[in-house]
């Protein structure tokens, strides 16, 4: 008998400091006359394996966000949204207690977490992640670097440049069996807690292996005003 049940985890709970927009989180910004968010989640949508697609707002944002989503996408849909965390990290942990709360979890639960404000993500992305997620337990997504990374902890001299060839850019989704990321969570201190940019370093910093997706370069994450402009033309192009 087949007991998978995937979920999605559209993170969605930052309020976009450094986007500076005076009146909502970027997430909420419209490009290509629809809302970031809107764009993010129906791209969700048009993959009926989920079961659910969870999306994690501020708090303060949970109302607005299901007006959005009935504005735009109708009712009845998969999508449940509920309030986020203090952090990134923190609104992961809001899904993962959502899912274990009302469903029954096992061996092959797997869960796609995605950003939000990544709204170019493909169908096929997305297939890969719950293809990689069943067969390696954990995988991400991630374009070859195009620019040379330098290193440098005091931000003043270069201490180092690793050679380019196998430097990489992250992206998201990052997909997990839902066992497998609990229990490596489990092991972290918590000063490794507080390293966590994303769900992936929780494996890799206890070595567990994290498959690698081939991402696009189209799969932008919306931070500064500039990416607006950018998002607004690849929009142009939908
Ligand atoms: N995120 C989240 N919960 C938080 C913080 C961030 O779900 N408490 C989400 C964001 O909404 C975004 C994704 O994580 O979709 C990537 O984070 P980032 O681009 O850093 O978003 P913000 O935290 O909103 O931006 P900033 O750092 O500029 O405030």
């Amino acid at each position: 008998m087949n007991n998978e049940t995937i979920f999605a985890a559209i993170l969605a709970g930052g309020m976009g400091t450094r986007m500076q927009s005076a009146q909502k989180p970027k997430q909420f910004l419209e490009v290509g006359n629809k809302p970031i968010i809107i764009h993010t989640i129906e791209q969700f949508a048009r993959v009926d394996a989920f079961t659910k697609i969870l999306v994690l707002t501020p708090a303060d944002w949970v109302d607005y966000t299901r007006d959005l989503i009935e504005k735009y996408m109708g009712t009845g849909s998969k999508v449940q949204v509920l309030a986020g965390g203090e952090d990134r990290n923190a609104t992961l942990m809001c899904a993962l207690s959502y899912i274990e709360t009302n469903y029954e979890v096992n061996a092959e639960t797997i869960l796609v977490t995605h950003d939000a404000v990544r709204p170019f993500t493909t169908e096929r992305i997305i297939k890969e992640n719950i293809e990689a997620a069943r067969t390696y337990g954990a995988c991400g997504t991630a374009i070859p670097a195009t620019d040379t990374i330098v290193q440098s902890h005091d931000g003043t001299y270069m201490e180092a440049i690793p050679d380019r060839s196998c430097m990489y850019q992250q992206q998201t989704p990052q997909s997990f069996r839902v066992t497998l990321l609990k229990e490596t969570y489990a092991l972290l201190n918590e000063e490794e807690k507080k390293t966590l940019t994303d769900a992936c370093k929780i494996l890799v910093l206890k070595g567990v292996p994290v498959y690698m997706v081939m991402g696009d370069p189209c799969n932008i994450k919306v931070t500064y005003p500039s990416d607006l402009k950018v998002a607004e033309a690849f929009a142009q192009c939908l």
